[in-house]
């Protein structure tokens, strides 16, 4: 009787800590800030981190545009790639239950979108297809931007 008690109560606990990680994962660490947006709030090196991928986004699809226009199909593929889900290894394991959920499916959709830049340039090798997949793609960096930034927890 006394065990069968025990087991209740640890499956109280644990679910409350599964609860509680949900809800961690689905609303993340979030702040209203002063700009209208949310702040998602990090350490030092989460957001450094985080800019750092964002300075790749943007620096992988200049080289889209760039090799688009030269009609360089294997740099559209390189540039694309590196912008995708395998890009996604350096994000910090710690920002999966920081990040809200809408900000994960946002940030995921936006690497599948690349990662599908860099298929159709190497069926289609079509520049007109790629630089509209591009600018679909870009309008997840718009939407983004405009909802969260990042702010630096400090300490
Ligand atoms: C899932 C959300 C999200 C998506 C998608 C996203 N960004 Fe960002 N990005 C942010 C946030 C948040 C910041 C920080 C803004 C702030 O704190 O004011 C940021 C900052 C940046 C910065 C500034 C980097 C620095 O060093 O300060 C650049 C450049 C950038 N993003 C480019 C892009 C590009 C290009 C895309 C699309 C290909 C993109 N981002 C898509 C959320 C996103």
């Amino acid at each position: 009787m006394k065990s069968c008690k025990l087991s209740w109560s640890l499956v109280v606990v644990l679910s409350i800590i599964v609860a509680l990680l949900g809800y961690k994962f689905i609303v993340g660490e979030v702040q209203p800030s002063d700009d209208g947006r949310q702040a998602v709030m990090l350490t030092k090196d989460e957001r450094n981190a985080l800019l750092l991928e964002m300075r790749n986004w943007l620096q992988n699809s200049q080289a889209i545009l760039a090799a688009s226009s030269d009609k360089d199909f294997a740099a559209v593929v390189m540039a694309a790639k590196a912008s995708g889900m395998a890009a996604e290894a350096n994000t910090p394991g710690s920002l999966f239950r920081k990040i809200p959920v809408e900000m994960k499916t946002l940030g995921f959709g936006t690497r599948s979108k690349f990662d599908e830049i860099a298929a159709d340039a190497e069926q289609y090798k079509d520049s007109a297809r790629t630089i509209s997949k591009l600018s679909v793609a870009m309008n997840n960096c718009i939407a983004c931007h405009a909802t969260y930034r990042f702010i630096e927890k400090t300490q």
